[in-house]
């Protein structure tokens, strides 16, 4: 455990992105009360015995998922969240200043969001200290460096939508009041967060996990913006086959030796171009940068990836996924659907009390918009959206 905020700051090891910006980092401890699944599945004995599962849950009159779910199971749990607070200067004047909170997706850690490090195009808290906003961002339970429980029982959409919840609570709490945990004493004690304004920002599975965050939470952010997204499942099958899931453990030992078989990895680069990026719209170096800094996924987030309307939630909605993404549009996002010309426009089914639903659709853009090219304009265009909401809320005048 690191003790962050005044010892990280005075020892000079944050790090700047944009002028005067900083960066503090650390292991937050989060306490969690979850509800996950308990699924009647050992983890996979071999590798042929995960192929076996898979070929069973995508083939097509397939009944795995039922067959093995059973009833939810109540869990108390304190993990080790890696979490890293980013602030550009004089943040937040008035104490009203702008958070994004950013969620990442299966097959990446935090770094989805500074991909390619200080001045990469792909950078998004770059783009968002830029506009003056806070950033936070963190390894998902069960990837890079945060806690790895079970990750058949535990490691689901449930206890992340949880560890989530208390992340956001550690953040805006005050010293006193805080019921978040322990995480407030040692990450970012002096930073006073209570009155800023919270904008949810996810990528894919992030993005499932801020839609069921609004339908369990309501208005817990502010504003959602959800990349790589869409409510429609009519690619998850062929996606889930061009993963070429693999036991993490056993396929790359030096970075993942340690876990549990319940623990996959994708197989290899031309996977992850098929799943993630659209040909030939990105740049063969961030495709091997995301292969080599990938991160791992859990049978039970692959068991769990379900939405619900949230039917409280009436903030802000901001959809922004690429044309082409396979995932979340079997390839063509532009597909008519419930009396939308795109399956974007229909996405709106998962937030009917909001009164602001607006999408972007990047063009000849997969499903990792952040290493497209077309990144840097999607991140305008994002900034732009928050700007036009919250413009005076930010922390300089932009
Ligand atoms: C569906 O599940 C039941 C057990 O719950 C099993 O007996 C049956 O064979 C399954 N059907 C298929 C097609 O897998
Ligand atoms: C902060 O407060 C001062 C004085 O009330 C006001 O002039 C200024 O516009 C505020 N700044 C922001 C960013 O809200
Ligand atoms: C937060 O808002 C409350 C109510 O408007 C105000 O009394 C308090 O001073 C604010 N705190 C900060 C740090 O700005
Ligand atoms: C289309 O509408 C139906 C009925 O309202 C709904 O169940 C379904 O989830 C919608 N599809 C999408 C992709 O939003
Ligand atoms: C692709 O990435 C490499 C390595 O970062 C860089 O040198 C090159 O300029 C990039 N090409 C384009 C078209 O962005
Ligand atoms: C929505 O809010 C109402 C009134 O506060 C509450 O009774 C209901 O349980 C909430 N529904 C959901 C799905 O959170």
């Amino acid at each position: 455990m690191l003790n962050l905020a005044i010892y990280l700051l005075l020892a000079g090891s944050a790090w700047s992105l944009t002028t005067g910006s900083s960066c503090i980092d650390g292991l937050v401890p989060v306490k969690v009360s979850a509800d996950p699944i308990k699924f009647d599945l050992p983890p996979p004995n071999s590798q042929s015995d995960l192929t076996a599962f898979l070929t069973r849950l995508t083939s097509e009159t397939s009944n795995v998922t039922s067959a093995i779910k059973g009833r939810a199971v109540h869990l108390e749990a304190t993990y080790n969240i890696w979490s890293m607070l980013c602030i550009p200067a004089g943040f937040p004047q008035n104490g009203s200043g702008i958070v994004e909170f950013a969620i990442h997706g299966i097959n990446f850690d935090h770094s989805y969001w500074n991909f390619g490090g200080p001045g990469s195009p792909y950078n998004y808290v770059d783009a968002a200290l830029e506009a003056g906003h806070a950033v936070f961002i963190y390894d998902r339970l069960g990837v890079g460096k945060s806690s790895k429980p079970d990750g058949i029982q535990e490691v689901q959409l449930a206890t992340e939508i949880e560890v989530a919840a208390s992340l956001v609570d550690i953040l805006k709490c005050s010293n006193e009041g805080c019921t978040g945990g322990a995480g407030r004493d040692t990450f970012i004690s002096e930073i006073e967060l209570k009155n800023a304004t919270f904008i949810g920002v996810g990528h894919s599975f992030g993005s499932l996990q801020l839609s069921g965050l609004a339908s369990k939470y309501g208005n817990l952010f502010d504003a959602s913006i959800l990349t790589g997204f869409s409510s429609y499942s009519g690619g998850q099958k062929a996606s889930l086959v061009a993963f070429g899931l693999t036991i993490a453990s056993q396929q790359n030992p030096k970075r993942f030796g340690s876990l549990s078989s319940s623990y996959l990895a994708t197989e290899g680069i031309y996977n992850d171009q098929m799943n993630f990026f659209r040909y030939p719209s990105f740049n063969f170096s961030a495709l091997q940068l995301a292969l080599d800094t990938k991160g791992t996924l859990t049978i039970g987030e692959l068991l769990t990836q379900s939405t619900s309307p949230a039917l409280n939630y009436t903030k802000p909605v901001f959809i922004v996924t690429g044309d082409k993404v396979f995932i979340f549009c079997g390839g063509d996002c532009y597909q008519a659907l419930n009396g939308s010309g795109n399956l974007i426009d229909s996405t709106n089914t998962l937030f009917p009390a909001t009164s602001d639903f607006s999408t972007y659709i990047p063009s000849e853009t997969g499903h990792a918009v952040n290493v497209h090219y077309s990144a840097p304009g999607t991140y305008r265009e994002i900034q732009a959206w928050i700007s036009k909401r919250f413009g005076d809320r930010t922390s300089h005048s932009v």
